[in-house]
């Protein structure tokens, strides 16, 4: 027997016992004749305590462990006289007989505690060190947990969970395709999975009726915090539904899980937002409701008074952020940089404070009478105390998303993004399409499989731009955590779909000739929804990337520093493959 108990199990209660430990040296203490180690496994830390005076041999192999060595230690419970309230186990130690090393080690590159002194490069290429800190062993628990639970609650409602293969064609949801060559057919390729789409609405044709799967899916596209190039969805197709029934399942599977993960009880319905306000109050598809600064318009306001700007621009609009009057210009300043850096794009910001007698002061006074300030305090409804922030620009989109980039600014320094707090909403009638400058044509927004809602079908022949989407996605605290659609089953409207979307009739055959096909073998109507799971539970865990929720993830240019890769392959690997490799001159 390797060990009675783990380095966690412990406690006062059973001292006396003789038990056996093993696991990880943390650390080393000499005192006096004394010496103590600190052992770790996943579930603790005890003290060992080893005595020269009691037996001298044992205590000199103690003096020579090092950090991380594995170690197997025999001895009694006993009650500790300076007791350590910060762990379980810190009323007991254990009084060492035996003394097993079982490996030794090598100092680790960076020390494994909570507050490393390890910087990210370094932890990610000994990963597997940085995996023993007790911080980022807690997020893969939760994670353990959480897909846990998934499962008990579509298990309960009636989900069969389904496997479907990695090895597939192209499946299109906005990202690049990850590609696999082989062997046996020279010159072609598989596709790995951007999402189950296409097979999961296969298995509805087939009868299914609710399916999910917790699976990987691998996009290649830029990365950002929220975004890994492999990632793992909470996929889910219904079959028999409208976007009522899909909206009420996954909102109750929300709540279960903020219930039995964080022991927050959220009792009343999600907000519904239509993608549309959305873009006008907040900039952006994905607002952050934990706190307001919710966009007005001042077109009517400040437009025609003289001050070029605001008289050239197409759009006009500004936050208020409640209580920030006492902003330096230094601070202002600061947040004009923050608006024009070119990631941002804005051309200046104008703002206004509230004074204690209510007038208003501005950066533009000289342009405007206290007259059109106060309509503009009342277009706010502003009080003494608040900062106005305005921006203007030639583009309404581009506009609302730099002043989207400045209220979440504005939420970060005014300490309004609380991650104990959480804001949950549906975002709804998505448009179907978007113009892509990139493509020079119209590109589906969720993606071509969607329905369109039924009263706008006629606007797909006359404007389809202004058509709308039965999509929707689930928004918390600014983060997309899942989206999903009613599906297109005839197939009649999926071929007009793909015509709409630039695809020639012997190109939508090829790619989605098996998903038309299998439509007209009596598709029942149907629908679902994916969660990002990386998402969810680094929003639980209260991460700033999803990284720190993975047990191996790629760095943020999308290597594996660990494994080092990607990376070139043997020419004997490549002649099987029947690939020779030229690199585009720019690239190399
Ligand atoms: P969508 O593309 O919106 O929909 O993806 C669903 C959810 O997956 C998560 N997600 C990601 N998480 C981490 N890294 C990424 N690169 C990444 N990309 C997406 C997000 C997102 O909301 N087949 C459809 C779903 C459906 O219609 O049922 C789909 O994939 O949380």
């Amino acid at each position: 027997m390797f060990r009675s108990h783990t380095c966690g199990e412990l406690r006062l209660a059973d001292s006396g016992k003789v038990v056996t430990l093993a696991g990880w040296v943390q650390r080393l203490r000499k005192m006096g004749g004394m010496t103590f180690v600190d052992i770790r496994d996943r579930y603790g830390i005890t003290q060992l305590v080893f005595n020269t005076e009691v037996n001298a041999e044992l205590c000199e192999l103690a003096n020579h462990l090092g950090r991380e060595y594995v170690i197997q230690a025999k001895g009694m419970v006993s009650e500790r006289s300076s007791k350590n309230v910060n762990i379980l186990t810190g009323e007991i130690e254990i009084i060492v007989s035996e003394l097993n090393i079982l490996n030794a080690a090598q100092t680790p590159p960076f020390t494994i505690e909570d507050n490393t002194d390890g910087g990210d490069d370094l932890r990610m290429k000994y990963r597997y060190l940085d995996l023993r800190r007790t911080t980022v062993r807690k997020n893969l628990e939760l994670r353990h947990r959480m897909t846990m639970e998934v499962r008990r609650y579509l298990d309960s409602k009636g989900f069969l969970e389904v496997e479907t293969p990695m090895l597939i064609g192209s499946t299109p949801e906005g990202a690049r395709d990850f590609v696999v060559p082989l062997r046996m057919n020279p010159g072609q390729f598989y596709a790995l999975p951007q999402s189950p789409q296409t097979l999961k609405q296969l298995l509805m044709v087939s009868g299914f009726d609710r399916y999910f799967q917790i699976v990987k899916c691998f996009r290649d596209e830029d990365l950002r915090a929220d975004r890994q190039p492999e990632f793992i969805q909470i996929d889910c197709e219904m079959s028999f539904v409208e976007q009522e029934d899909i909206i009420q399942m996954f909102e109750g599977m929300a709540k279960h899980l903020f219930k039995e993960l964080r022991g927050v009880e959220l009792t009343e319905p999600f907000q519904r937002m239509p993608w549309a306000d959305a873009m006008k109050y907040y900039g952006s598809d994905k607002p952050d409701l934990r706190f307001g600064m919710k966009f007005v318009e001042l077109m009517d306001v400040l437009k025609g008074y003289g001050f070029s700007v605001f008289d050239n621009a197409a759009y006009i609009g500004g936050i208020c952020a409640e209580g920030a009057a006492h902003y330096t210009r230094k601070q202002l300043a600061q947040l004009t940089e923050f608006v024009k850096r070119p990631q941002i794009g804005a051309k200046g910001m104008v703002y206004a404070r509230i004074e204690a007698d209510g007038n208003v002061k501005s950066s533009v006074d000289k342009f405007y009478s206290q007259e059109v300030l106060q309509q503009m305090k009342e277009a706010f409804d502003a009080k003494p105390g608040d900062l106005i922030l305005i921006l203007s620009g030639d583009d309404v989109m581009k506009t609302r998303k730099q002043l989207c980039e400045l209220r979440l600014e504005m939420g970060n320094q005014l300490g309004l993004r609380d991650k104990n707090k959480f804001a949950c909403l549906w975002v709804v009638d998505f448009p179907m399409f978007e113009w892509s400058e990139e493509e020079g044509r119209l590109m589906a927004m969720h993606h071509p499989f969607t329905h369109p809602k039924d009263e706008d079908i006629p606007l797909l022949d006359t404007n389809p731009a202004a058509v709308r989407a039965d999509a929707y996605d689930m928004v918390v605290n600014g983060v997309e955590v899942g989206g999903g659609s009613i599906r297109i089953h005839d197939s009649a409207l999926q071929e007009k779909m793909f015509e709409i979307l630039g695809f020639t009739p012997e190109k939508a055959q090829e790619q989605f000739g098996f998903l038309m096909n299998a439509f007209k073998f009596g598709a029942p109507p149907h629908g679902g929804l994916a969660y990002g799971l990386d998402r969810w539970v680094s929003l639980f865990a209260g991460l700033d990337s999803i990284r720190d929720c993975i047990a191996f993830p790629k760095n943020n240019s999308g290597r594996d520093v660990m494994l080092d890769a990607p990376g070139i392959l043997d020419q004997k690997q490549l002649d099987e493959l029947n690939l020779v490799v030229q690199i585009k001159k720019e690239e190399r």
